[in-house]
């Protein structure tokens, strides 16, 4: 992550006008529709901003769950028989488009990591509902894997990602 880059709650005063990640889909979401989702408290919006106040990228995080049957099998092993399991659902993540090839992507995958780690809700895995399978590409080369039977729904289990990224993810 680049020193001149913070990432923040959303708040009224970024400007969003200009974020373009080039998804029109993703771009729209957050001009129009976090913080509506923010003040109704179904989704978090976190954006990393620079120096200069220009929005980086920004992502989402909500509380979810997930059928232990939706997980391959070797992942289950040292879980308990819970029918239903506690994740953290990154719903949107989105890099404008002069930022990215940055190390901004794996920076904000890294504080939804530390944010799930550290909020009172325990949580099992980050999951992540990719838009396409170059957005799912990006995902497995941060170690999601996916559901059963659902290509575009990845999830990272928390202790996995605890070893995969290192103490920079530590709380
Ligand atoms: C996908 C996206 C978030 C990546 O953000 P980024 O800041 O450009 O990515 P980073 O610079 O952090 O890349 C980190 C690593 O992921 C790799 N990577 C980036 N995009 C990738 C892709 N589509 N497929 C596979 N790997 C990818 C990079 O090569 C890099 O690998 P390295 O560490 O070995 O060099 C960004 O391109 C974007 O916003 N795209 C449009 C919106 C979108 O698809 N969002 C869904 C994301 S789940």
């Amino acid at each position: 992550m680049k020193p001149d880059l913070i990432i923040e709650t959303l708040q009224a005063s970024h400007n969003r006008s200009a974020f373009g990640c080039g998804v029109p889909a993703l771009d729209r979401y957050f001009r129009e529709q976090a913080s509506q989702d923010v003040k109704r408290r179904v989704s978090n919006c976190f954006a990393a901003v620079n120096r200069d106040g220009a929005i980086a990228g920004y992502y989402t995080l909500a509380a979810s769950s997930v059928p232990i049957a939706s997980l391959p099998e070797d992942q289950t092993k040292r879980l308990p028989r819970y029918p239903i399991l506690p994740v953290t659902l990154i719903g949107r993540l989105a890099v404008d488009a002069r930022f990215q090839a940055k190390g901004i992507g794996s920076a904000l995958i890294i504080d939804a990591l530390r944010r799930s780690v550290q909020a009172a809700p325990a949580s099992f895995a980050l999951v992540v509902d990719a838009k396409d399978e170059q957005a799912a590409a990006f995902c497995r080369r941060h170690g999601f894997v996916p559901l059963k039977s659902r290509a575009l729904s990845l999830f990272l289990p928390v202790a996995t990602a605890l070893k995969l990224f290192g103490p920079e993810a530590l709380p």
